[in-house]
Formats: C-alpha cells, structure tokens, sequence
C-alpha cells in the first residue's frame, strides 16, 4: 500500500526503475517536427510527454523530492494560498491545537503534495501519505488512522476517487476523532468506537466538483492552487537550477519559464533536458538563446502548448469555425476524453486567453487562431 512517512525519509520511491538524470532518453531525435499550424493525424507518438503535468515514475521518487520546497518560506507563489495557511499555522500553534482539515484543489503539478508535506514540516509533526484509490478496504483507512500520532497530518491524494466505505468511516474520524469498526458479520455485528488522536487531513484533488458534499463540508479550509505567472516560474527555475548547480542566466531561465504551462513541475522537468542538452553540447552558460534552441529541439511549443492543447484548438478552429462547440462534442472530434479536456488542458488555455467558455459551448480565441496560423474570422474578433 502506498503509505509513507516523510520523517525522516519523505517519499519511498515507488517503482524500481531509477534512471540516472541523464540517462533517460536524453536528445532523442524529437518525434516529427511540428510546424505552427500542425494538423498531423491523430497519433500518441506525437504527443509531447515533456509538457503532461502528472508526474512521471523516475520523477515521483527522488528526483522530484530533491526540488520540493521544505518551508513555507522556500514555496514560491500562490501568496493568498500561502498566507490563508500561515495565519492557521500560527493560530494552531498558539493554541496548541492541530491544524484545521485542509482541502487542496487544482491541476496536477502545481505543489498540492509539497504543501502538505510542508504544512507537516512547519507544524512540527509527521506525515503520511495515501491516494485514495489505495484506500479499498474498510482496515486500510483504519490501520492508517490508529497509527497516527498526535497533530499528524494525514495526506490522501486524489480524494475525489475515495471508496465510498472508506468515506464514511472518515466522517466520523474528521469530525470527532472517532473510528467506527463493525465487529462481526449479519444479526450478531456489532459497532464499536476507538478514539483516535487528534490529526489534520489534507486531501489533494484535481476535481473538487467531484468531492460529495458531506465529505467537502468536514474540511474547514478549502483552498484552490492556480497557475504560476512567469516571474514565480522564473524562481521555481532559478531555485532548482541553484539545487543542480547549474549555471543559468536570467533570460535563459525566463524561456524555460515561458514554455512550462504554469506548472513547476513542468519547468523542472524542462530545466532538467535543457541541462542535459547544455551538458552534451558543452555550452556552459544557460542563455535565453540555448534555452529556446534546445527546447525547440524537444519540440516545446513558445507558449507551452502540448500536441494535444493544439489539437484540441484546430479541431475546434477547421471543424467548427472556432466554436462555439460543446464539450463532449469536441472530446468526440478529437478522441480524448471529456473529462481529460476539462481538467487538464482547457485550465492553461483559459488562462493564456486561447478558450473561452460560454453557455453555449467552447470558443477559441482570436489569440489561439493566430498562434496556430490561421486568420480568425470577423465574427471571432467581434466576440473578443
Ligand atoms: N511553490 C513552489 N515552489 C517551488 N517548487 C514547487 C512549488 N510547487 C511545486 N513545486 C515543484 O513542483 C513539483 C511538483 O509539485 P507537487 O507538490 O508534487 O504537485 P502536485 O501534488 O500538485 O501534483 C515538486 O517537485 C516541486 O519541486
Ligand atoms: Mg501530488
């Protein structure tokens, strides 16, 4: 089962395959080269994996536990988010109390994880950490309640995906730190109350819209992630270029920032193939010119667009004249999932401007018919 503490060791590596920084794949011949206005057939061999912002398996061990921030003061951006949780940190520690349950909302990659490993860090207690879908059983979540100690937090990711057995037995455990167990089987079962220590539940997930009512009202702070603007990228790049000890300039931190999707871990990983790419062509110096030479190589859109986020808008600009199209309509056009679309992909291409969302459907902007090369109709540059 996937339960870890992060005291001492934050993260057990999950998986076996321990590829060194360099080793996987590095300069690879990109696969075809795309052009601006691509309409390449719908293959995944084309799709740009640099830019999905899930966690890969090499990264979700150590690599990635080496860049996440420790402290509070160390997490760059989300500043209301930040303050929110500071304020109940000290409030918490001044009264001696554990922290109030946490809910955290938004796309993959954006820091849930480190937050709540953070918020252990800061409150002084331990952590540990599930993902719902691990949580089958009725004596999975029980065995990980009893074994907390007090003020622990107990992180379980992807909460949306909770077993239904399993949430209910957290009700209780959220609301009165108390753990209900069924004794026995049919007439003679019988229900028994332990009491548990008191801890704080953080719960991660992409689709709060997802979560029951009952479960999203027992969490006293609910908050959402957003995307990162350009200058908090180009941090989350400096601050991960000082831990690989990786020369860097300004210009050439700020492409790399430009082309991540407002995502960390997605400028992580970006910074990491440029590093490679500067390594094997002996260049030195990370400028903005060899930033934008070796991401073009790997075939990283200026903006960040994936092979799916362009996708996804000619579809909508050759089929349906830039929309609007409704969501399942575009999700049967192009072969991907509805949800996927809603999730992962239209979050980054509402905030860049490319996707409006109207009630009558999808509409791509003017600004996304231009990126992809084409001249938006009068009607579109009216609606903007
Ligand atoms: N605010 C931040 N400052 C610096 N690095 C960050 C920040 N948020 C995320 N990261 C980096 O991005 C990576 C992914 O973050 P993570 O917490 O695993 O995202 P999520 O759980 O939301 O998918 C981490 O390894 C961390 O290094
Ligand atoms: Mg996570």
């Amino acid at each position: 089962m996937a339960i870890i503490s992060s005291n001492p060791q934050p993260l057990k590596p999950g998986d076996s395959s321990q590829p060194g920084l360099f080793s996987d794949g590095m300069l690879k011949e990109p696969s075809a080269k795309r052009t601006s206005n691509d309409k390449s057939p719908h293959s995944s061999a084309a799709k740009e994996p640099l830019l999905e912002p899930e966690a890969k398996p090499e990264e979700r061990s150590q690599q990635e536990e080496r860049l996440r921030p420790r402290r509070l003061s160390e997490y760059i951006g989300q500043k209301d988010l930040k303050e929110v949780l500071d304020i109940a940190i000290q409030a918490a520690k001044v009264r001696q109390e554990t922290l109030d349950h946490l809910l955290l909302y938004g796309p993959p990659g954006l820091g849930k994880t480190t937050l709540s490993l953070i918020l252990a860090e800061e409150m002084g207690v331990g952590c540990k950490m599930t993902t719902a879908p691990a949580l089958e059983r009725p004596r999975d979540i029980a065995g990980l309640l009893m074994g907390l100690q007090p003020g622990d937090v107990l992180f379980i990711d992807e909460i949306h995906r909770l077993p239904k057995v399993t949430e209910e037995i957290l009700y209780a455990a959220m609301e009165d730190f108390r753990l209900d167990v069924t004794l026995g089987k049919g007439t003679s079962a019988r229900t028994r109350s332990l009491s548990l220590k008191r801890f704080t539940l953080v719960g991660a997930t992409t689709r709060v819209g997802a979560l029951t009512s009952p479960l999203r009202d027992r969490f006293g702070l609910i908050q959402r992630l957003r995307f990162y603007e350009i200058d908090e990228l180009l941090q989350i790049v400096l601050r991960t270029a000082g831990i690989l000890k990786m020369p860097v300039t300004d210009e050439g931190a700020t492409e790399i920032a430009r082309r991540s999707r407002g995502t960390p871990r997605i400028a992580n990983r970006l910074l990491k193939r440029v590093r490679d790419y500067v390594q094997v062509k002996e260049l030195g110096n990370l400028t903005e010119a060899i930033a934008a030479e070796a991401l073009e190589r790997y075939n990283i859109d200026p903006l960040g667009l994936d092979w799916t986020d362009r996708r996804l808008l000619t579809v909508m600009i050759e089929n349906f004249n830039g929309g609007p199209v409704g969501l399942e309509t575009i999700a049967a056009a192009t072969g991907e999932d509805a949800q996927t679309i809603e999730e992962v992909y239209e979050p980054y291409l509402l905030q860049i401007g490319y996707l409006n969302r109207t009630s009558r459907g999808r509409i791509a902007t003017a600004a996304a018919w231009k990126h992809l090369g084409y001249t938006p109709p009068d009607a579109q540059l009216s609606i903007l």
